[in-house]
C-alpha cells in the first residue's frame, strides 16, 4: 500500500505503507519535503503538521486535545489538521492523501 503526501505547490510524495510506523516517521525516511519531525514524535514541536483529505477524515478521525494544542498554534490550522507522528499507518490507510501546510512551523 502507499500514503501520498501532497506538498502546498501541488507536488505528490507517494511512500510504502510500513504497517506500525507513524506517517510522520513515514515522511521523514522518505524524504518528503516539509515534516521535520523536529520532536520525535512526542507531539511537542508540530513540524509535522499534515491536512487530512477530506475523503479520508472518516476512516483517520479527528485530532486529539493534545494534537490541537499544536496545531491551533498554526496560521493555517484546517478543521482536518493532524499531526502526522500521532497518525499511526495501517493497512486501512492503504491509498490515504494527506495535504502539507505551506509553511511548517
Ligand atoms: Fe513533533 Fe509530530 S514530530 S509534533
Amino acid at each position: 500500500g502507499t500514503i501520498t503526501f501532497v506538498e502546498h505547490d501541488g507536488t505528490p510524495h507517494q511512500v510504502e505503507l510500513e504497517d506500525g510506523s507513524s506517517l510522520m516517521e513515514l515522511a521523514t525516511n522518505h524524504g518528503v519535503p516539509g515534516i521535520d519531525g523536529d520532536c520525535g514524535g512526542e507531539a511537542s514541536c508540530g513540524t509535522c503538521h499534515v491536512i487530512v483529505d477530506d475523503a479520508w477524515i472518516a476512516t483517520t478521525g479527528t485530532r486529539t486535545e493534545l494534537e490541537s494544542q499544536m496545531v491551533e498554534m498554526s496560521p493555517e490550522c484546517n478543521p482536518n489538521s493532524r499531526l502526522a507522528c500521532q497518525l499511526r499507518a495501517t493497512a486501512e490507510l492503504d491509498g490515504l492523501t494527506v495535504h502539507l501546510p505551506e509553511f511548517q512551523m
